[in-house]
Order: C-alpha cells, then structure tokens, then sequence
C-alpha cells in the first residue's frame, strides 16, 4: 500500500467520500450525507488519500454550528486500515482547523464515546448543546429518539 496522508478534500472526492458514508451509514455507524449535502459543506472536510493512488480511505468534517461552537461528524476510515491511528488523526486535523478559524469548543454526536473520550473529549448533556445543533437532526430517521452520545472538548 503506498503511504497515507490527510489533505483537505477535493471535488474529485466527493463520490467516494459518499461512497464510503453510505458503507457506514448501511451499518447504522453514522448518518448518510446526500451529494447535495457533500458538495455544498465539501470545504469542511479532509480526506485520508494515498500518495500517487487515486481514491479516499477516511474523511472527517468541521462543520461550523454557531459563534463559538463547531461539531465533528461524517468520521469514518476503511475497515482494513482501522486501528492505525488515522481516525484519531483526522479528528485532530479538524481540532487544528477549528483553532485556525478562532473556534475552541468542539463537539460531536457518536456511538463511539470511549474514541472521542481517548482524544480529549468529556461527555456533555444534548441540552447543553445550542439549539442550532439540531437543525440537521430532524432529517435524521431516528429523529427524535436520538441515541447517539454527546461529547465536547474545550479548547
Ligand atoms: C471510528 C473510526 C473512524 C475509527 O477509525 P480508526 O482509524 O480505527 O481510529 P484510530 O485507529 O485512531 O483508533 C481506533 C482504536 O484503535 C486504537 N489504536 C490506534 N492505533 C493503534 C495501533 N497502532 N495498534 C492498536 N490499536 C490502535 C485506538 O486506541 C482506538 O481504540 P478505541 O476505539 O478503544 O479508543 C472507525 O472505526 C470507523 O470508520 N467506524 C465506522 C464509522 C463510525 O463509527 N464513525 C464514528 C461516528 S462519529
């Protein structure tokens, strides 16, 4: 396998950062992101590519919710490469670009809490989170049965 680098994502990305979305998504993982949706929040992404290989293994997304406040999501990295560090890495490549844009609090909603929590994260009630946040949640199926855990970190 030639070496693995994250870069942020490209328009040449996006079938197969859906691609990989919907993988997870089938699982129950994570919410699908439709190519409307992909497309127009492209910006917010970093991929996990390969050196001289075409094709995404990972991608991560800062998505900017409000004045002081951005939340972590679409976080997935191909099976056969899971457990190397790369997941944490892309979640620290949005950490960075969140303390580039002047933001220190980060959040996410996750089925993966102890993950979130190895990279720093606290767990946060949902109501703690501004009302902004749920804007995307009611076009989620489990909408409002919410079972994902909410976690934050202060930076
Ligand atoms: C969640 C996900 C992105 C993690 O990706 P990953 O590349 O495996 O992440 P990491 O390698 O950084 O960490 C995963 C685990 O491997 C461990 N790990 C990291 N490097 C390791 C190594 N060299 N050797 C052994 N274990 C290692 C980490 O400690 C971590 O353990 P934890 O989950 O108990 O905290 C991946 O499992 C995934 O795509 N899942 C499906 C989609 C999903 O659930 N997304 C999250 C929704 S918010």
């Amino acid at each position: 396998m030639n070496g693995l680098f994250i870069r942020k994502a490209r328009i040449q990305d996006v079938k197969q950062i859906h691609a990989l979305l919907m993988s997870c998504a089938r699982k129950e993982f994570l919410l699908p992101r439709s190519y409307n949706q992909l497309y127009s929040h492209l910006r917010d992404f970093f991929v996990l590519a390969e050196h001289d290989a075409p094709g995404v293994r990972g991608c991560c997304a800062l998505s900017i919710c409000w004045e002081d406040i951005a939340e972590i999501r679409s976080l997935a990295v191909d099976e056969d490469i899971q457990k190397q560090g790369w997941g944490g890495k892309l979640v620290e490549a949005c950490l960075s670009d969140a303390v580039t844009l002047g933001i220190f609090r980060v959040f996410t909603l996750t089925y993966r809490p102890h993950f979130f929590e190895r990279l720093g994260f606290a767990p946060v009630e949902k109501e703690q989170l501004p009302q902004k946040v749920w804007a995307d949640c009611i076009h989620c199926p489990k909408f409002p049965e919410c079972d994902e855990n909410a976690l934050i970190m202060e930076m």
